[in-house]
């Protein structure tokens, strides 16, 4: 069935109530996109959703609705009235999923390591490949923060090493560390999701066994050679007591989920424990990496 979507221009106070509109004047659904393409965070349970201070939101609407109806309702509820700016798109009927899938294709990073579509045959057999299929979590490698992590965990030797990754979503970090030769892996994430879509991208590697995932409620207490975070400054920040607890002295640390301008704050920051090394930058985002000093 072919759609209409329409969309709204809102911010932090605006979008739900944005939401509720289009939901009132016939959308079928409603989705909120970030204007600056954030990657999406989950809300501590209990906490209040959080929008993007620059959010889109879209309501879908059936080919068929009375959009002329739909938008003149809108206009009459939202303060700027007839002013009311909106875009309308037709979307083509299309398999959404299929056409996600299709867009995913393996990607090397670094010097060895490539993460391939799990429904795809893997380019070069004899590299080093994870085999992923994110499902509802975060991590295919085509993100910048992604990237930036694997490409740094790329260039280290990893064997036998203890690793976390701190928000580990789809498990892409932690597969590749396991596949690069680390003997452990704690994954921690806020979403029980992601704990799921880890553990069977694991067994999908072959590598359950070296896994370990947590919530942050549950996550043990230990010292790793390598501890990697890719969520966002905020949070980088707000948890910087308990990232650095993980890493054993002399131990490596990468951060990633950073923007540029957030850079500086957060290289000193953690410049109180570690070395830090220069930033590594892809588009807009940046990757943080340091030593701890013992
Ligand atoms: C940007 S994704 C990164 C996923 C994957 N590690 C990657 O590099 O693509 C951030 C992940 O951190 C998780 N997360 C956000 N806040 C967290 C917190 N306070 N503690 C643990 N995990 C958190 C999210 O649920 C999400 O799966």
């Amino acid at each position: 069935m072919p759609w209409i979507q329409l969309r709204l221009s809102a911010n932090e106070e605006t979008a739900e109530k944005y939401s509720d509109w289009l939901m009132a004047c016939g959308a079928q659904a409603v989705t909120f996109i970030d204007a600056k393409d954030t990657p999406i965070y989950e809300p501590l349970p209990g906490d209040e959703i959080t929008y993007w201070s620059n959010t889109v939101v879209m309501g879908l609407y059936d080919a068929s609705h009375d959009m002329d109806k739909a938008i003149s309702y809108l206009q009459g509820i939202h303060p700027e009235g007839k002013n009311l700016k909106y875009k309308l798109e037709q979307l083509e009927d299309k398999d959404w999923e299929r056409e996600w899938m299709d867009n995913f294709h393996p990607m090397k990073f670094g010097e060895r390591l490539w993460i391939c579509p799990s429904w795809r045959e893997a380019p070069e057999p004899n590299a080093v490949n994870v085999m992923l299929d994110p499902g509802l979590a975060f991590g295919t490698g085509t993100h910048p923060t992604t990237a930036l992590c694997l490409t740094w965990l790329d260039s280290l030797d990893l064997s036998g090493k203890t690793v976390v990754d701190f928000g580990c979503g789809s498990g892409i970090l932690s597969l590749a560390a396991l596949k690069l030769g680390a003997e452990k892996v704690i994954g921690i994430d806020i979403d029980p999701q992601a704990l799921q879509a880890s553990l069977e991208n694991a067994k999908r590697n072959g590598v359950e066994d070296r896994l370990e995932l947590f919530l942050p409620k549950d996550q043990p207490t230990l010292k790793a050679d390598v501890v990697v975070a890719n969520i966002l400054a905020g949070p980088l920040r707000e948890l910087a007591p308990t990232i650095i607890e993980f890493v054993a002295d002399n131990g490596l640390l990468a951060l990633s989920g950073v923007l540029e301008n957030q850079a500086n704050d957060l290289q000193n920051l953690y410049g109180q424990w570690c070395n830090m090394s220069p930033i590594a930058v892809q588009d807009e985002w940046v990757r943080l990496s340091g030593q701890k000093r013992p």
